[in-house]
Parts: structure tokens; C-alpha cells; sequence
């Protein structure tokens, strides 16, 4: 195994053990088929955590990516690791809530792939917003869209997850009903969604 498959195996391992919110195993599987298809330039990445997924997708293609994370603590960990793999210079983290800090950091950009894994309830308004930052034919891959398998028909959410599941519902409608994207819906795991723009 070379170096960089040993850390990141280590973190991987390390975040499932301590319940640390990385991506799922199936949506780890479908990025890098993605990356492999499409070799992506520019990403952006919504929700950085620790710096898991991005690490993935900085080895798997020569990307530069823009990633955006409101923990500080989790920006701390995840320097340390794109500075361990060698990839820091092609990651910018941008500290603060992606609803503030959104609209400044992809001005006057466009990207190629987008990572939705942030706050679940922010991805219709997320996406609605990045379409002009989306290039024709980019991919937005979204983690845990059928949210604790709550989302799938239109039985009344507990209350205390009634937000998330109304809103996920409310993406995956626009998603699917859509004229600028087509999305494909993978129900394994916490629910994947490979949207892509027409
Ligand atoms: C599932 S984790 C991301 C995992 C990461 N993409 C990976 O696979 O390694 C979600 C992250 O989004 C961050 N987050 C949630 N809401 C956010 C917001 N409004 N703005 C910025 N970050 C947010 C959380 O702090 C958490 O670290």
C-alpha cells in the first residue's frame, strides 16, 4: 500500500471508531469513480469535517478544490492531513457557515464537480444557488439524501427530524423535475445523488 492509501486508511478508520461524520463507504466508491470518469479541475466542497473527502478527491485527480467548514477544531485536523499527503496547496478551507460565506467564495467562479455534504437541509437552496457556478455537464454529488431512510414516500417525519426530511424531499422533487439537471438516485447507504448539469 503506498503512503498516502496508508494515512488516509488510518483516518478512514480512525473516524469510523470515533464516529467522526466522514462520507460513507458506497459514497467514498462513487466519488472516485466519478473523479476517474470525468477528471475534475475545479471542486468545490461544502461540509470538510476533518478533510477526508477531500483528500480523496485531491489524489485522485489534479484538482484545486475550495471547501467550506464551520468547525474550527475540524479545520485544524484536516490542515494537518492535506499537509501530511502533500496536497495543501491545492485545497483552500474557508472557516464559517457556508450560508454566509457562499456567495463570496465562488464569485466570479465556475466548478466542474461539487461536493454537497454539509447541513442536509441547506442542499435545494445550496444547489438553486450554484447553478450559474456549475459548468454545463458538471457533476453535484450529494451524501445522505434519503436521510436516515426517512425521506423515500410521504409518511409524516418524527418531529424532531421533520426539517431535514421536508427539505430533502423538497431536492430530490427539484432534482428530478428539473430541465437543467438529470440526477441518478443511489439508495444504498444513507441515499447518494449524482446530479448532473445538462
Ligand atoms: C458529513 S460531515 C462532512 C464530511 C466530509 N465531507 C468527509 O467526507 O470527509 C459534515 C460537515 O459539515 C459541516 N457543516 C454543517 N453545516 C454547515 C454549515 N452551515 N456551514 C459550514 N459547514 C457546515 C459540519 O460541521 C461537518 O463537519
Amino acid at each position: 500500500m503506498i503512503k498516502s492509501e496508508k494515512i488516509l486508511r488510518e483516518v478512514h478508520d480512525f473516524a469510523r471508531e470515533n464516529f467522526v461524520m466522514i462520507l460513507s463507504d458506497e459514497c467514498e466508491r462513487e466519488l472516485k469513480r466519478l473523479f476517474s470518469e470525468y477528471k475534475p479541475k475545479r471542486v468545490l466542497e461544502i461540509g470538510t469535517a476533518i478533510g477526508y473527502s477531500s483528500s480523496v478527491m485531491a489524489l485522485a485527480s489534479d484538482c484545486k478544490i475550495d471547501t467550506i467548514e464551520k468547525d474550527g477544531e475540524r479545520i485544524r485536523a484536516a490542515k494537518e492531513l492535506w499537509k501530511k499527503l502533500g496536497v495543501d496547496g491545492r485545497i483552500n478551507c474557508y472557516h464559517g457557515d457556508a450560508d454566509e460565506l457562499l456567495a463570496s467564495v465562488v464569485e466570479g467562479k465556475t466548478y466542474d464537480f461539487v461536493f454537497l455534504d454539509g447541513a442536509k437541509s441547506a442542499y435545494k437552496r445550496q444547489l438553486e444557488f450554484l447553478e450559474r457556478h456549475i459548468k454545463r455537464g458538471g457533476i453535484v454529488l450529494c451524501d445522505d439524501v434519503l436521510y436516515l431512510g426517512l425521506v423515500k414516500g410521504d409518511g409524516y417525519p418524527p418531529h424532531k427530524h421533520r426539517t431535514i426530511v421536508n427539505n430533502m424531499r423538497a431536492f430530490l422533487k427539484y432534482v428530478e423535475e428539473s430541465d437543467i439537471y438529470e440526477c441518478d438516485l443511489i439508495e444504498e447507504a444513507n441515499g447518494i445523488a449524482i446530479v448532473r448539469k445538462k
